[in-house]
């Protein structure tokens, strides 16, 4: 699959087979994510990959926990039947720019494992202004102190294909020079 169709045809995947990933191909994925740039090139990327069933149930019932109430019909059970890529960021190399360092590696990852047909989803592991959810995440996932969680992306083979998206109309979007 080309680059152009990987990124025309992903879609968030919730649905997954009951079918195990071969480590080869998780690290494949997870050496092609740490090509993403950093701030500074800090590479300050840490990838816990979660398989425990009871680690995967705890990931859901923490986000369905903290999930604010205007969004509280998108819940995180479907996390069981993934496996579960928790990006962090290590404090200590990401140059205050934790977010976005995270946030590029996680759209490598998710278009790498789409040209691999893997289905994935996005997710965030902390909330802004309220750190209790990534400090769960931490304890729960062992992270030392200056390690933050900052994705969740569930992935695995699709039991679901989703339409094609329906896009904004790229002319309400684009701006030459001034907005
Ligand atoms: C920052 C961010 C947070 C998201 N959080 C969730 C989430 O908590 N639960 C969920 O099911 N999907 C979540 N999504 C996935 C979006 O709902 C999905 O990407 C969006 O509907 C666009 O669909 P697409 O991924 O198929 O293009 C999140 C996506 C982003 C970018």
């Amino acid at each position: 699959m080309d680059l152009d169709e990987a990124i025309q045809g992903r879609r968030a995947i919730r649905k997954y087979q009951d079918r195990e990933i071969p480590d080869a191909i998780v690290s494949q994925l997870l050496a092609l994510a740490r090509c993403a740039p950093s701030s500074m090139n800090g590479q300050p990327w840490h990838f816990v990959v979660v398989r425990e069933p009871a680690t995967k149930r705890t990931l859901a019932e923490l986000k369905n926990r903290y999930c604010p109430p205007e969004k509280k019909a998108y819940r995180a059970d479907f996390l069981e039947g993934a496996t579960i890529l928790v990006l962090c960021i290590d404090l200590s190399r990401s140059n205050e720019r934790t977010v976005e360092n995270a946030v590029l590696a996680a759209s490598v990852f998710m278009l790498a494992a789409h040209s691999r047909g893997l289905g994935t989803v996005y997710m965030s592991a902390y909330q802004a202004g309220k750190p209790e959810l990534a400090k769960e995440i931490g304890d729960l996932l062992e992270l030392p102190k200056n390690v933050q969680p900052v994705s969740i992306i569930p992935f695995g083979y699709p039991a679901e294909q989703p339409a094609k998206k329906d896009l904004r109309e790229l002319k309400e979007t684009i701006h030459f020079e001034r907005y």
